[in-house]
């Protein structure tokens, strides 16, 4: 099997950073590629100057970085309550409808079936953490023994992270509503990034209008009807949507010279073909509007298949089964999308999206955050902050504004460290 999801082996490696001044006055220079051809534009004036990372696709429109296939090295539960545990419990299992034109009414049970996840608490990384702790053994070295203690405690791995965050990295180069904030902190050799909600993120969310939270329900109840709890079994829409349940996978995967391990929510899993190993067998259900016009096509193509595309490429989730649904909240067509043929239905468009863009930009963002965070503390978070129209840009933290690791992770790693030196 190839274990690279591109088609080009090559790797261009080239990187562009911007070392940009905090000060409005500031001068823009081009420096020549270096032997290992990055480029990077050095902005400069009196004041400190800082590096910043350019979003504009064009700077990163070449070949297709190296993707190695993800592989599924774990999953967990979350239960009503988001209380954890380390197994496939709330793993669905997918029952496609045989009709074509189904009907399911995605408003039933908004008002008396729904129980719906607190979003003001804010869970950072705390579960991938849990997930991690209870499986060292994954991460081969952290067993140690033939290791030295000093890189006993170390997971050997880059970058931690949710695969949302990195779906966000991803269609950055493309996204002109939302920005976003980034908290990355070294701690062992590795990064831990974890996303901080930004003001306007906040207002949107506190701001919903009725219609806009029965759309999100929406979204979950069409996962109702097409999920059952065991194999074999049939969907239950009579009953109660609770959107603190979940199953997420855990991939470790690798982009150019950045080791990843990262953990996403997974709707469901076709259990049709006993071949088909996770994340193969995985499936990604999404909701949509009917599309009628060709300048709804156009947008839809434009602006809702990168996200698409990006979430479901990350953890190698190879189909998206979508419901188009009507103004009434009625699915009135079903049509399933391969997550590796969705840039040939884009590519005709005038200024579309480039997969390769987008991983590219990953790649020299993953490179940027090795190049601005050095300091392996874990009380320290660099915050990467981003808005549309404008370069990524950094503030360095050492209070606790930020902190996202907890003491009972940080503890529970160094005490690997005693332990070794203890043997
Ligand atoms: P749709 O994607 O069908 O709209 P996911 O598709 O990622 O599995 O998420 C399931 C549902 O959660 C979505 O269904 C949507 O209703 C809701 N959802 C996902 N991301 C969201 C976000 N950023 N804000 C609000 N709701 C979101
Ligand atoms: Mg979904």
């Amino acid at each position: 099997m190839n274990r690279h999801f591109n088609t080009s082996r090559e790797s261009s490696g080239r990187e562009v950073f911007k070392r940009k001044a905090d000060d409005t006055q500031e001068s823009e220079i081009k420096l020549p590629k270096t032997e290992t051809d990055e480029h990077y534009i050095l902005r400069t004036n009196n004041a400190d100057s800082k590096l910043a990372l350019p979003v504009q696709p064009d700077y990163y429109d070449k070949s297709f970085p190296d993707y190695r296939q993800p592989v599924e090295i774990g999953c967990f539960s979350l239960d009503s309550n988001r209380q954890l545990f380390n197994d496939a419990r709330q793993l669905k299992y997918c029952v496609k409808p045989t009709s074509k034109n189904p009907n399911f009414n995605l408003r039933d049970g908004y008002k008396d079936r729904y129980i719906k996840r607190n979003d003001n608490i804010k869970e950072k990384l705390d579960h991938i953490l849990k997930w991690i702790l209870l499986n060292k053994h994954k991460f081969p070295t952290l067993s140690g023994d033939d290791k030295s203690p000093a890189l006993s405690n170390q997971l050997h791995t880059d970058f931690i992270t949710w695969r949302g965050h990195l779906t966000k990295i991803l269609t950055t180069p493309y996204e002109n509503r939302e920005g976003w904030m980034l908290a990355v902190t070294l701690f062992h050799g590795t990064y831990y990034m974890s996303e901080v909600e930004t003001e306007e993120a906040r207002r949107q969310r506190e701001q919903r209008t009725e219609m806009q939270e029965e759309l999100i329900y929406g979204g979950y109840k069409f996962e109702q009807y097409l999920c059952a709890d065991k194999p074999g079994g049939n969907p239950n829409p009579a009953g109660v949507v609770n959107t603190n349940e979940a199953f997420c996978c855990v991939v470790r995967t690798r982009l150019n010279g950045h080791s990843l391990v990262f953990s996403g929510e997974v709707d469901c899993k076709d259990n049709s073909d006993p071949r088909l190993k996770a994340p193969q067998c995985y499936v990604e259900l999404k909701t949509s509007r009917e599309i009628y016009t060709p300048n709804q096509e156009r947008n839809f193509h434009r602006f809702k298949l990168i996200k698409w595309w990006a979430q479901s490429f990350l953890p190698g989730v190879p189909r998206i089964i979508t419901g188009f649904r009507d103004d009434n909240g009625m699915v009135v067509s079903l049509q399933s999308f391969e997550t590796m043929k969705i840039h040939h239905l884009v590519k005709n468009e005038r200024n579309c999206w480039k997969p390769a863009v987008c991983l590219n930009f990953c790649n020299d963002f993953l490179s940027f955050v090795k190049k601005v965070v050095t300091h392996d503390d874990h009380r320290m978070v660099t915050l990467f902050s981003w808005e549309p129209g404008k370069d990524i840009s950094y503030t360095v933290h050492t209070d606790r504004t930020y902190a996202f690791l907890p003491d009972w992770y940080v503890e529970n790693m160094i005490i690997q460290k005693g332990e070794h030196n203890a043997e």
